[in-house]
């Protein structure tokens, strides 16, 4: 041992420690001392803190976690008036998407076509000029010759976007149609007027139902 002199708890009060009172104890129980487990006894104040700690925390989540909904104390939510007035979409980024699906199989992505079959709507006159042209090819079409930049065209047809057509997936309204427009005279370098839907409206209700212009009779409009 480690020459001091041993205490004996059975005679010296002084050297009882928790453990040779519980050995002691379970002695007189009748059982035996489980010697790995080094029992230590839990201060009863902690047991009362944790407790207090787990009752505090409960009623505090159910107070005020707002029952885990995602909407609820969400400081970066936008403040909304009357609920679901569906939000008005930028017209340019609008056609954007309509030119990038569809216009760009034929226009190609820099507008620039393809010589010979599919005319460029980058710097074309028919696409900075006259809305009025604009709007009459996009809805009705275009068939037979046309000159775009001093070139002609007249190898395939542009399609009716405006009308129903069967076999046509289009049909597109007005605001559809004003969109596309808008976009192609703002992009690659085009720089023209924005055109509106109520622009498209009138002209449908000038022109009525029908199927491809020609550039004759797109060069009688103004
Ligand atoms: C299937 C191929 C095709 C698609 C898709 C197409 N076009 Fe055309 N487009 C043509 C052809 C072909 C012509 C020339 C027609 C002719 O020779 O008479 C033309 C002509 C035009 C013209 C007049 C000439 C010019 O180059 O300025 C405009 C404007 C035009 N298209 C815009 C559009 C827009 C906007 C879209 C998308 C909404 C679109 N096109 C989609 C084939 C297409």
């Amino acid at each position: 041992m480690n020459g001091k002199p041993q205490r004996d708890p059975r005679v010296d009060q002084a050297a009882a420690t928790d453990e040779s009172l519980l050995d002691a104890h379970e002695r007189l129980l009748g059982r035996h001392p489980d010697d790995g487990a080094r029992y230590r006894l839990l201060p009863i104040g902690i047991l009362f803190a944790l407790s207090a700690l787990v009752l505090f925390s409960g009623t505090y989540l159910n107070r005020y976690a707002g029952h885990y909904s995602a909407s609820i104390y969400n400081e970066n939510a936008k403040p909304s008036i009357g609920g679901a007035a569906a939000p008005k979409m930028d017209p340019l980024a609008v056609g954007e998407i309509q030119f990038k699906n569809v216009c760009i199989t034929c226009h190609q992505a820099g507008g620039q076509g393809i010589p010979g079959t599919y005319p460029p709507l980058a710097g074309s006159e028919w696409v900075t000029g006259s809305p009025a042209r604009a709007v009459r090819i996009v809805v009705y079409g275009l068939k037979g010759d046309v000159h775009v930049q001093g070139h002609l065209f007249n190898a395939a047809a542009m399609p009716v976007f405006g009308q129903q057509v069967t076999g046509s997936v289009y049909n597109w309204n007005d605001e559809r149609i004003a969109a596309v427009l808008t976009y192609v005279r703002h992009a690659w370098g085009n720089n023209a007027d924005p055109v509106s839907a109520d622009d498209v409206t009138a002209i449908r209700k000038a022109v009525g139902d029908r199927r491809e212009m020609t550039e004759a009779e797109l060069e009688q409009v103004k």
